[in-house]
């Protein structure tokens, strides 16, 4: 029987049931062990096929017998109600040539000379952030003043947004990761769309050493990507960088504060802090959302006999810590020397922001401590609330004093 025939109550259903706030659900981990491909509810009762070995993950992440569109939307299996990520995304004739296509425009702008030049850029937002941080009463709230506005600006000055626009932006992203308001989802992706319209106006008029100028200036050399598509490139970075880069901001700096024995290691040598980033993206419990695909033909997988359609739901949060792969893989150990995690997917759809998150969380680790020796966490942790409505988690707020 594949996933989307059966009607068995006793299957497992996400989420699952969390014991602390820098726990991932234990029973990932059972089913890791255990049912590595098991038939399971998603949030809103759809079946799936939920993937948790990393050797699964991986393989399947990237399998072109698998995409993100569906031969029938509307009766599609959902994995959330989030407009955003929640069901089929794409044109399913034409997703591969699409996804393809997007890739090609996309790439070079996160060049490795784009990353170099923005990177004294970002170091200049992160200084300006802590000294504002600085000059607040204390606890503070790490989560609203620095962890929401780090990616914000960073992304913003990639895409070539002015920084009045900021702020806005930010709101209208979190608004589409709504899981449970529909109608705030679509309202903020439409305003997002239309802001971007006009932008691309601007950009014509007056180009600059942007991501949106790199688009206009490709359509204007090749005819491609027309407009429309320019909204949706522009739209899918900003939704895809802001929230997901939010928490783990919060998350990285938490787990800082919670492993004083990393933290010194890292305080000792700035040095490790490219390395401590994989590790914070390896280990941060942010979100225990799957990544979803649809089977695009039915085929069989180690024993488990797949249909066109089904919904396939790979955790790279419990791939992450599969001990066939990680030593000690319970541990957050900023030494680690190889860290193949699967936090920024892999192959064909490896995440194509990975290179500025990168940067990004480098500049603010290697500044962070240095900046603010005392930082500590102001409350108990079982204080601190995860943002349960929105699909990339993280928290709600990080009260600290230092
Ligand atoms: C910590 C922050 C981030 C995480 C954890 C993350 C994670 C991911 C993951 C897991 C995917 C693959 C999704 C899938 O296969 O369905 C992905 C794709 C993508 N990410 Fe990221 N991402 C982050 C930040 C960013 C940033 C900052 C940008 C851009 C500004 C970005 C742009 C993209 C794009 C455009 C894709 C689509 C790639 C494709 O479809 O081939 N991401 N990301």
């Amino acid at each position: 029987m594949s996933a989307a025939e059966s009607t068995d109550e006793s299957i497992p259903r996400l989420p699952f049931d969390q014991s602390g706030l820098m726990e991932l659900p234990p029973r990932f981990a059972e089913l890791r062990e255990n049912d590595p491909i098991v038939k399971v509810l998603t949030p809103v009762g759809d079946p799936a096929w939920l993937v948790t070995r990393h050797e699964d993950v991986k393989k399947l992440i990237s399998d072109a017998r698998l995409g993100r569109s569906h031969f029938d939307p509307p009766n599609a299996p959902r994995y959330s109600a989030a407009v955003i990520l929640g069901g089929p995304r794409g044109e399913y004739e034409t997703e591969v040539v699409d996804h393809t296509k997007a890739r090609q425009v996309l790439i070079p702008s996160f060049s490795a000379q784009r990353m170099r030049s923005l990177r004294p850029r970002i170091q200049r937002t992160v200084d300006e952030l802590l000294s504002r941080f600085q000059e607040l009463p204390q606890p503070a709230d790490f989560h609203q003043e620095i962890a929401k506005r780090l990616p914000v600006f960073v992304i913003s000055e990639l895409l070539g947004i002015p920084f009045a626009d900021r702020e806005q932006l930010g709101t209208w992203s979190q608004g589409t990761f709504h899981t449970s308001d529909q109608q705030l989802a679509v309202t903020a992706m439409l305003e997002m769309r239309e802001y971007i319209a006009k932008f691309i106006e601007l950009k014509r008029a007056e180009p600059a050493d942007d991501v949106i100028t790199d688009l206009v200036l490709k359509q204007q050399e090749t005819g491609f990507p027309p407009d429309d598509a320019i909204q949706t490139y522009v739209s899918t970075l900003i939704i895809a960088g802001f929230e997901t880069s939010v928490s783990f901001t919060d998350y990285g700096t938490l787990l800082f504060l919670r492993n004083p024995d990393q933290r010194a290691l890292l305080e000792a040598d700035p040095g490790l802090a490219p390395r401590a980033v994989e590790e914070i993206l390896r280990f941060a419990p942010a979100s225990d959302a799957c990544i979803t695909r649809y089977a695009r033909t039915d085929f069989e997988y180690k024993g488990t006999r797949i249909s066109e359609g089904d919904l396939i739901a790979l955790s790279p949060q419990t791939a992450n810590r599969d001990p066939r792969v990680f030593r000690e893989p319970e541990r957050f150990d900023i030494t680690r020397n190889e860290n193949p995690h699967m936090t920024l997917a892999y192959g064909l759809h490896y995440c194509i922001g990975a290179p500025l998150v990168r940067v990004m969380l480098d500049v603010l680790y290697q500044t962070l401590f240095a900046r603010l020796p005392g930082l500590r966490l102001a409350v108990p942790i079982d204080e601190l609330v995860s943002r349960n409505n929105v699909l990339t988690g993280g928290l709600t707020s990080l009260p600290v004093a230092w």
